[in-house]
């Protein structure tokens, strides 16, 4: 008979019991692909099991509590045990992944977390992996799925962004508050991890920047379709100016860029170098099972024995003023020298108009347009001036695009 692996499972709740569940039903194939068979040693709960008894009777544990506390606290007993840790907490290795890999390091454990980013796609083993010592320039994408679906929603039926965030919740992709997930939090834990991974340097969870979708309207993706956009949460984390940039934003695409067509509950992840061109995989973004079964993978990969563990080499500054291009969204007096005026602004601070629409409301008028890249700052300085104008009916709306069109 093979060995046997004991696994202390912390967190029984919707991908704790969907992980033991699955490591039940799928305990040949692990003990196939790896020779030892797993059985649950224990598990923690708020009200069932000690942490301290499972952690002896425990060969590997897997974190699924969520949070960073107690988790971190778990996290660090297991390790310095001498235990390799499995975990899907995204908050957990965003804010002290340094600590907890140096305490693996120092332990000679593993530390895998593949379900912390992007659900199901394998995109933290593909980066320390696959892409182990290429040098990436970008990774980006959308790594949030409750978000995908409310802003697809929006775009397909028309719906308000209250209404689509109840339609999410109905269907089981938003939490009871979301707002983790709509104020990009929860986009920005996970960009935070993968460029550590990408860039091999350490990333301040505080020096990512994040907007979420709050404010998107349905006019905003309304007047988009006309400009053959559809709007994404993006996070992007990028080589800048000797340093990196890491944020969360809601973003424009052109039709044919790679992750327009990501709709729904899904989530999609681009990885960009020199080498390699261009990279995406995209996939669900969360759910027990999905997640539970990332969270299997990882397991076998410790079973399976070492892998390198993410090795801070370099120490890169981020950067905060970036250039990008933006839609704008103005609502008008529609009267004679108004769109000269904002052009004399826009002129001034060197934007340039890429394309434009114009529709009369009553006495007013919309405009909507896409300039070209420019540094943020200078577009913020731009729309800070317009705002002045005594032609304008209401504050100037912008929001980031992708500029590059994809054929
Ligand atoms: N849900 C998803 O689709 C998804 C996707 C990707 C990643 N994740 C990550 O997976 C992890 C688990 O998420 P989840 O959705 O399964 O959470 P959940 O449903 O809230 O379950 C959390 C579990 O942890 C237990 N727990 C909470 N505080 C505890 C404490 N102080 N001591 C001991 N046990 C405690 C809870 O115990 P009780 O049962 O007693 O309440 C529950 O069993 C999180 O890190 C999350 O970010 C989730």
């Amino acid at each position: 008979m093979a060995d046997s692996v004991r696994i202390g499972l912390l967190g029984r709740g919707t991908v704790g019991a969907a992980f033991a569940d699955l490591l039940a039903a799928r305990a040949a194939a692990v003990e196939a692909a790896t020779g030892r068979r797993p059985e649950l040693a224990g598990t923690l709960t708020r009200s069932e099991g000690d942490f301290g008894e499972i952690l002896e009777r425990s060969d590997v544990v897997v974190e699924l509590i969520g949070g960073t506390d107690p988790a971190r606290a778990f996290v660090i007993d297991a390790l310095r045990a001498g235990r390799p840790v499995v975990t899907a907490n995204k908050q957990l290795l965003a804010q002290h992944g340094e600590e907890l890999f140096g305490i693996a390091r120092e332990a000679g454990v593993q530390l895998r977390f593949e379900a912390a980013v992007a659900g199901v796609i394998p995109i933290v083993r593909v980066i320390q992996e696959s892409f182990g010592v290429t040098e990436i320039d970008k990774v980006f994408g959308i790594v949030n799925g409750t978000t995908n679906f409310i802003l697809s929603e929006m775009a397909a039926s028309g719906a308000g962004y209250e209404d689509a965030v109840a339609r999410a919740q109905e269907l089981g992709y938003a939490e009871a508050d979301p707002s983790d997930d709509v104020s990009g939090a929860d986009a920005a834990a996970k960009m935070a991890i993968l460029a550590r991974l990408a860039f091999h340097t350490p990333v301040d969870f505080d020096g990512v920047s994040y907007e979420g979708i709050e404010r998107v309207t349905p006019d905003d993706l309304a007047y988009a379709k006309e400009l053959g956009l559809s709007l994404k949460l993006l996070g992007v984390a990028e080589r800048r100016d000797g340093g990196i940039s890491v944020r969360v934003f809601p973003c424009f695409l052109y039709g044919g860029h790679p992750l327009a067509p990501v709709g729904g509950p899904f989530n999609a992840v681009m990885v960009e170098s020199e080498a390699i061109t261009e990279v995406t995989m995209s996939g669900p973004g969360a759910g027990g099972v999905q997640t539970a079964s990332a969270v299997l993978g990882d397991l076998v990969s410790v079973l399976a024995g070492e892998t390198p563990l993410p090795d801070a080499e370099t120490s890169l500054p981020l950067v905060a003023d970036v250039s990008s291009s933006f839609y704008l969204h103005l609502e008008v007096a529609d009267r004679p020298g108004v769109l000269a005026k904002v052009a004399r602004i826009l002129g001034e601070n060197e934007i340039s108009v890429k394309s434009f629409v114009q529709r009369g409301i009553g006495d007013d008028a919309r405009l909507a347009m896409v300039v070209h890249e420019c540094l943020e700052s200078r577009f913020a300085a731009a729309v800070e001036e317009i705002a002045e104008l005594d032609d304008l009916r209401s504050p100037p709306r912008s929001i980031r695009v992708i500029e590059e069109e994809f054929v």
